[in-house]
């Protein structure tokens, strides 16, 4: 009878030491504000888990769901609860997606927003009640609930795109000048500025020297941005550029897309007006994500590139700020002013971006693992 009584008055001790470890690693905790995860925090930490609430955009791009469930699966090893949800490119259900991860008790909350700026009440109210927000590879703007920032390098990727754009020219057609049209992102998701201010840092000084004609005049992000990156709208923008600049025969040599979705449009658009892929008229057209559809038309010399950002990487930095966070330790970062959202700068850990090509796809993206042959059509 002692003997059973000595167990239980344990057990009582173990329940209550955990509940304490676990109770208020909200209340006192200003990571979001101050950035010094560290200094009060006393949060749950890994042993004891606790529910993670991962936010993403949409399932449409082939990406985001490799993002979403590597990441569930690194958190879900290390003994976490995860709440996984796609909000399909629809604000609303994003807005009510992360406010039932705050009402199951959500202690972080990763996010991948369709349009940040719609999500900064959530998320002011969420940091008020201790929750940490972690970004996931799109800025969180005007809000200083977000406490970290997970994501590759923006402006390289955008340099990177314009430089295989005109490497892709030099090498198909010649030393030019060049032909160019020019597309961005959506307006909504701060990387689609980061991506064009780096391409325009390569091709600037192209178009200011006469190398590079932007035939449609269309230059800026405000003109040629993409809303909520959808490929159909991309291909009808592309329809019309081509019908208003190019019926005549005027001669377009390279196209600036920022994301494979958008280039499958794009090239879509380019065939249907009467390009021939294969021919030395064909247009080299960037992309973005190494999306297995867009590595099967880099095999046959309908897209020139893409950039590979591996999402198994940007995962496990995420996961790893998640531990750090809920240890009480400072998550490595290794950017500390690129990175303004409005408020605050936003403590961030950049990944490095590659640019595929049809030299360099087999050994970056099949042999790496990152995408199986057998998904390449
Ligand atoms: C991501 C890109 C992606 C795009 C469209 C951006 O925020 O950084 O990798 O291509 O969204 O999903």
């Amino acid at each position: 009878m002692k003997k059973v009584l000595c167990i239980l008055v344990a057990l009582v001790m173990m329940f209550a030491m955990v509940a304490a470890c676990n109770g208020d690693s909200g209340s006192n905790n200003d990571a979001g504000n101050n950035n010094d995860a560290g200094s009060n925090n006393d949060g749950g930490g890994s042993s004891s888990g606790g529910l993670v609430g991962i936010s993403m955009p949409t399932q449409s791009s082939e990406r985001w769901i490799k993002d979403g469930n590597t990441l569930k699966d690194i958190l879900e090893d290390r003994g976490y609860d995860v709440d996984l949800q796609y909000a399909e490119d629809d604000i609303p259900t994003q807005l009510q997606q992360i406010e039932a991860m705050l009402t199951r008790g959500a202690k972080v909350l990763v996010i991948a927003a369709i349009d940040a700026s719609t999500l900064v009440p959530v998320l002011d109210a969420a940091g008020r009640d201790g929750v940490y927000i972690i970004a996931y590879d799109r800025l969180l703007v005007d809000t200083d609930a977000v406490s970290f920032y997970a994501t590759f390098d923006n402006v390289k990727v955008g340099e990177l795109q314009a430089q295989s754009l005109v490497d892709g020219m030099k090498q198909h057609r010649g030393d030019g000048p060049w032909n160019v049209e020019l597309f961005a992102g959506s307006p909504d998701d701060t990387n689609s500025f980061f991506f064009f201010s780096g391409a325009m840092n390569v091709l600037q000084p192209l178009i200011d020297d006469g190398q590079i004609t932007i035939v449609s005049g269309q230059d800026t992000q405000d003109a040629v941005g993409t809303l909520r990156w959808d490929g159909a709208v991309a291909q009808t923008r592309m329809d019309t550029i081509l019908a208003a600049n190019y019926a005549d025969g005027t001669p377009l040599h390279g196209v600036l897309s920022p994301y494979d979705g958008l280039s499958r449009g794009i090239i879509s658009a380019l065939s249907a007006f009467g390009f021939q892929p294969g021919t030395d008229d064909w247009p080299v057209v960037t992309g973005q994500d190494a999306e297995a559809a867009s590595i099967s038309l880099i095999r046959t010399g309908e897209q020139f590139s893409t950039i590979l950002k591996d999402t198994r990487d940007l995962a496990r930095v995420a996961a790893d700020m998640v531990d750090a966070i809920l240890d009480g330790r400072q998550p490595e970062i290794n950017d500390t002013s690129t990175y303004n959202n409005g408020v605050k700068i936003v403590p961030s850990y950049l990944l490095v971006p590659h640019t595929v090509d049809v030299t360099n796809y087999q050994r970056l993206v099949i042999d790496s693992g990152y995408l199986d042959e057998a998904d390449i059509h």
